[in-house]
């Protein structure tokens, strides 16, 4: 914020004339309305970080002023002062959403106190509207690529469903088909964009860690249980909640979650109250969880209320020229992220793009389209720069089933070195803890597989 803006709404010169001074030597902008009216329109025409307003004011009265204010702007913070404390009008004040009230004769110092607190809570809200407003920007629908068919058909449903007051939706698709991507744009089209957007994986914690994660814990509820604690539903109200590979959540946890969506309700761990929410909870997973089902693992009635509005995400391989729409747009942007050359696909290039079975997904296309640019030596794209089809696919790498045909152990490797630093943005450190191993150890590991 450069230099503070304040407005004081006030009939007495001499309060005015004292404000301003003390205001101004703080290097504050000052400016001043004699009545509500005239208060009013100047809040309408420019922007205010704090509006000190008189309660006791000639023809319109304060909480008549901050009752209009409200009306056209929930944001600005606004100061009550009276002459003398009038409980009444304090309490009617706060509820109307005042952000504090001072008495008068002030203790200047006190009030200084209290208006710097009222500008740093005006900081803060700006500071959240605007992360809110990049964060819309950068999960809007335009940021998710397709032009066949079937994305357009997923497009329409996901703004449907959006904007709908559906408050269970459950997002299907094969490994790096978007769902991350998808829940995002959904919660931030939606009406709770400015909510709260909680993201958890599901296998990314033990069981009873979830639990806390989710639910809350009372303090004492276990031995590490010093406080209490709020768990991502409360924290989320009014927004969304992103459970991610719900297939794998442990069967404790299935039930509790089924009791949630059903009657909107929980309990903390080691808690006795019921606590009531709003959140809409986007589930995904990548796994056949019908086959879940079969094999006792995911309890049915759970499925089944998730399955309400199922959102299944097409496999790469089925998007047609969308592929190569999405390798089109990676090529400029890590051209322009690595200050490289190349801009072109070669047409023998795109063939073997659209060939490719991509297991993978755009995952898979987008790190193959971030190595051929970091490696291919002009400006052209050849489909000798394109490394695929030889790799392990990511998700058979962190699976426990035996590597196909084909696949090596330095494949898998590899792709679980690739997948952590990945998953950490590229953090060394974090991606070594992922894998068990010595920041030495991944180096190592990374220089080998040209990572460095
Ligand atoms: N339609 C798309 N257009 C552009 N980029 C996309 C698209 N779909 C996915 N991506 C990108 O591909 C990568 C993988 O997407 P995302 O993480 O959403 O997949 P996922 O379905 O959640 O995968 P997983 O099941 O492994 O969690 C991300 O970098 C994402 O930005
Ligand atoms: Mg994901």
């Amino acid at each position: 914020m450069n230099k503070p803006r304040i407005l004081i709404i006030e009939d007495e010169k001499l309060i005015r004339w004292s404000l301003r001074q003390r205001f101004e030597e703080e290097g504050h902008f000052v400016d001043e309305a004699e009545t509500g009216p005239l208060g009013l329109e100047k809040i309408e025409s420019t922007v205010f970080d704090l509006v000190m307003l008189d309660n006791k004011l000639p023809g319109m009265s304060g909480l008549d002023v901050l009752r209009a204010v409200r009306a056209v702007d929930e944001d600005i913070v606004i100061l009550m002062m009276t002459a003398y404390s009038n409980v009444e009008d304090a309490v009617e004040a706060m509820r109307l959403g005042a952000f504090d009230y001072v008495s008068k004769p002030f203790k200047m110092d006190a009030l200084m106190l209290t208006v710097g607190k009222a500008l740093e809570t005006t900081r803060l809200k700006r500071e959240v509207r605007d992360f809110r407003a990049q964060m819309k920007r950068q999960f809007g629908f335009d940021r998710i690529l397709g032009q066949c068919a079937s994305m357009k058909q997923l497009f329409d449903m996901i703004r449907d469903v959006a904007e709908s007051g559906a408050s269970t939706i459950f997002l299907r698709g094969e490994s790096g088909t978007g769902k991350d991507l998808v829940a995002k744009a959904i919660h931030y089209n939606s009406d709770r964009a400015n909510r709260p957007f909680m993201n958890i994986t599901c296998t990314a914690l033990s069981e009873s860690l979830l639990e806390s994660e989710l639910f809350g814990h009372e303090r004492g509820a276990f031995t590490d249980a010093r406080q209490q604690k709020k768990g991502l539903f409360e924290l989320a109200d009014h927004g969304t909640v992103f459970l991610d590979e719900v297939g794998d959540m442990p069967p404790k946890l299935q039930a509790k979650l089924l009791r949630f969506l059903e009657e909107k309700t929980f309990r903390r761990v080691g808690g006795v109250k019921d606590i009531q929410v709003d959140v809409r909870i986007v589930a995904a997973t990548n796994r056949d969880i019908e086959a879940f089902v079969a094999a006792g693992d995911f309890r049915e009635d759970l499925y089944y209320r998730l399955n309400i509005i199922p959102i299944s995400l097409p496999p790469l391989r089925e998007r047609g020229d969308d592929i190569r729409i999405i390798a089109e747009f990676y090529v400029d942007q890590y051209a322009t992220e690595f200050r490289r050359g190349p801009r072109h696909i070669s047409e023998e290039a795109q063939r073997k793009l659209m060939s490719h079975y991509w297991p993978g997904n755009v995952r898979e296309l987008r790190n193959t389209i971030e190595r051929a640019v970091l490696f291919c030596k002009n400006d052209t794209i050849d489909a000798d720069d394109l490394v695929i089809g030889a790799r392990a696919p990511t998700n058979a790498a962190l699976s426990t089933h035996i590597p196909p045909e084909g696949v090596s152990i330095q494949d898998i490797e590899e792709s679980l070195v690739r997948r952590a630093l990945e998953q950490t943005d590229n953090n060394q450190t974090k991606a070594a803890k992922l894998l068990h191993l010595s920041r030495d150890q991944l180096r190592y590991r990374m220089e080998r597989y040209g990572l460095l």
